[in-house]
């Protein structure tokens, strides 16, 4: 067997989609948007135990590896026919780790890159922003064939204030209550990855994919006031409480650096962007605010976490 890889199933085949990061959030929707769309995965994590999740998930195979170690990645590439890369958030070496993607996949002949980035990379006052815009340059010309998703901020950031909302009636988030967003549904974004993964129509294409509304943080909680029956408040958590509730949960401090200016960012500008290339890509609407939450409702009253 080779070192690295678990033996769990039908990996390293002609058709494998090897997808990177896959125990975060977007790493563990994506591999079961292409389980469900019939693709051969293989989920690139850094820990053994994090094997049985992914397994669970649908990835017929799991392999270890570190985006910034070089070897780990060739092994992991080793007959695999496309790649999802997904990184890590704000994480200071973005381009790096996008370089030893790009250099494992051209010496293992891969066929197709997927590189998740951002929306708006070109916001260049925020460092992630303007390293996923390095990143991108670098895929672009890497001579690899690729495609570029550039997804907005996720209604799941949702999920980690559910309890609050409902017990205490407060929507708290890090930004001005009145800024706009045009959140996405990461349900809907794994599914369009997946399209694009599993189809050649969308070689080097680059994709704005955002979500079908306008709201802001008072607009959401209006929302979730009808949908909870119950009164709920939108709130600004301010700079300096989010700066000491990140570092009591042990938050890098450059992460902290860059998460504080994401959302003096976003006070000021909001992050809005158009749906029409997600409703293509899916054939459908994008599902809007209120059906999320709706489905978070009931996955929260079915005892469910991490579902929605
Ligand atoms: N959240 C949003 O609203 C949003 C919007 C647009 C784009 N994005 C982009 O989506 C991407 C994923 O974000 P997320 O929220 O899903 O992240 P997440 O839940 O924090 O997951 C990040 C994953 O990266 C893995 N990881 C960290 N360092 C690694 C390394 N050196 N090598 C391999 N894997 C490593 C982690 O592994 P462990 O599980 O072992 O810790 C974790 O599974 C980011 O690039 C972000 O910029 C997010």
């Amino acid at each position: 067997m080779e070192p690295g890889r678990v033996p769990s199933g039908d990996t390293g085949s002609a058709s494998t989609v090897l997808v990177t990061a896959a125990n975060g959030r977007t790493g563990r929707a994506v591999v079961s948007a292409l389980a469900r769309a019939g693709a051969v995965v293989c989920a690139l994590v850094r820990r053994e135990d994090q094997r049985e999740a992914l397994l669970a998930l649908g990835a017929q195979g799991c392999v270890i590896g570190d985006l910034a170690d070089r070897v780990s990645l060739d092994r992991a590439m080793r007959g695999c026919a496309k790649v999802v890369h997904i990184g890590p958030p704000l994480h200071p070496d973005e381009v790096a780790m996008t370089a030893n993607v790009l250099a494992a996949a051209q010496a293992a002949g891969v066929g197709h890159v997927i590189y998740y980035s951002v929306m708006h990379p070109q916001r260049r006052a925020l460092r992630h922003h303007r390293l996923k815009l390095e990143a991108e340059e670098r895929v672009i010309e890497s001579g690899t064939p690729y495609t570029i998703l550039e997804p907005i901020r996720y209604m799941q950031h949702l999920e980690p204030i559910w309890t609050e909302v409902v017990g205490d009636g407060i929507h708290a988030m890090p930004f001005d209550v009145d800024a706009r967003f045009s959140l996405v549904d990461l349900t809907d974004l794994a599914g369009a990855t997946a399209k694009v993964t599993l189809c050649d129509d969308h070689l080097y294409a680059t994709y704005e994919l955002a979500g079908p509304e306008s709201l802001s943080s008072r607009e959401m909680a209006a929302i979730l006031a009808e949908e909870l029956d119950r009164p709920v408040e939108a709130r600004a958590i301010p700079i300096d409480a989010l700066e000491r509730s990140a570092k009591g949960r042990g938050l890098p401090a450059d992460r902290i650096e860059q998460m504080l200016a994401m959302n003096r960012h976003y006070d000021r500008h909001g992050f809005l962007g158009n749906a029409r290339v997600l409703t293509g890509l899916l054939g459908r609407q994008p599902n809007d605010f209120r059906s999320y939450v709706r489905r978070l409702k009931a996955a929260a009253h079915a005892g469910q976490r991490g579902t929605a």
